[in-house]
């Protein structure tokens, strides 16, 4: 990216219009290289940190936003919703535009959850067998030998075919570590129960080549880095 003005920027990297952007940064809710910019015409480049809300952003792709967050629980993976809160509630009016969830988690799951504008890419991340999720889990019941070689062998699902897991590292007697490559619904839920335990709490760490960012406290996020975004391979 070479030099650009500011408001050029943040139209391109929040998806904004010109006059958008020069509103916010007029609000001076706009940082460039920690301090509050209200120039619309200041020069930035790759290197320039510039922050909205205390968010780092990062250098835009003029196309498309790519974006992570670290849920809560009690939002629902969804862009809307009459009754619920969703994580759209959590992030900027301004990022809402054209936004979907690339891969769900459940209301109660927590951890991190991407989205962004780029229909293709959420498709070819959310293809099964391309891309590895690894989720952190608090079980009931203790851990068996026989739970492990069941999730690496396969189980069978309720109606729903065979689900196997690519790695399980038990962290310790209720706590595993658990990698699969699909994402069906309430799948590690359902492959818990069907080894005989239950899920208290699931905590996506990792997708494809992206993991949470661990200065990200729950219900916070940030744009994608473009190595981030290119590690979803087409
Ligand atoms: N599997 C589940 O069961 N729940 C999630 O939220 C994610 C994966």
């Amino acid at each position: 990216m070479s030099t650009m003005r500011l408001d050029k920027y943040l139209a391109q990297a929040l998806r904004l219009s010109r006059s958008a952007a020069r509103a916010l940064i007029r609000s001076s809710q706009i940082e460039v290289d920690g301090q509050p910019c209200r120039y619309a015409d200041a020069s930035v480049d790759a290197a320039s940190l510039i922050r909205y809300q205390g968010q780092r952003l990062s250098a835009p792709d003029a196309a498309h936003g790519y974006w992570m967050l670290h849920k809560p629980t009690g939002y629902l993976s969804a862009t809307r919703d009459d009754h619920q809160a969703t994580v759209l509630d959590l992030l900027p009016v301004s990022l809402h535009a054209r936004l979907q969830v690339a891969g769900r988690l459940d209301k109660e799951s927590t951890g991190l959850l991407l989205l962004t504008t780029d229909g293709a890419w959420s498709h070819r991340l959310r293809r099964p067998g391309r891309h590895s999720k690894v989720y952190l889990l608090q079980l009931a019941e203790e851990v068996s030998a026989a739970m492990v070689q069941a999730w690496l062998q396969g189980v069978e699902l309720h109606a729903d075919g065979h689900a196997r897991a690519l790695g399980v590292e038990c962290l310790d007697q209720r706590c595993v570590r658990m990698t699969i490559d699909e994402g069906r619904y309430h799948q590690v839920r359902r492959m818990c129960v069907a080894v005989g335990n239950h899920v208290l709490s699931l905590h996506r760490e990792q997708v494809a080549g992206i993991c949470l960012d661990p200065g990200l406290a729950p219900g916070q996020w940030r744009a994608l880095r473009a190595e981030e975004v290119a590690s979803v391979d087409a």
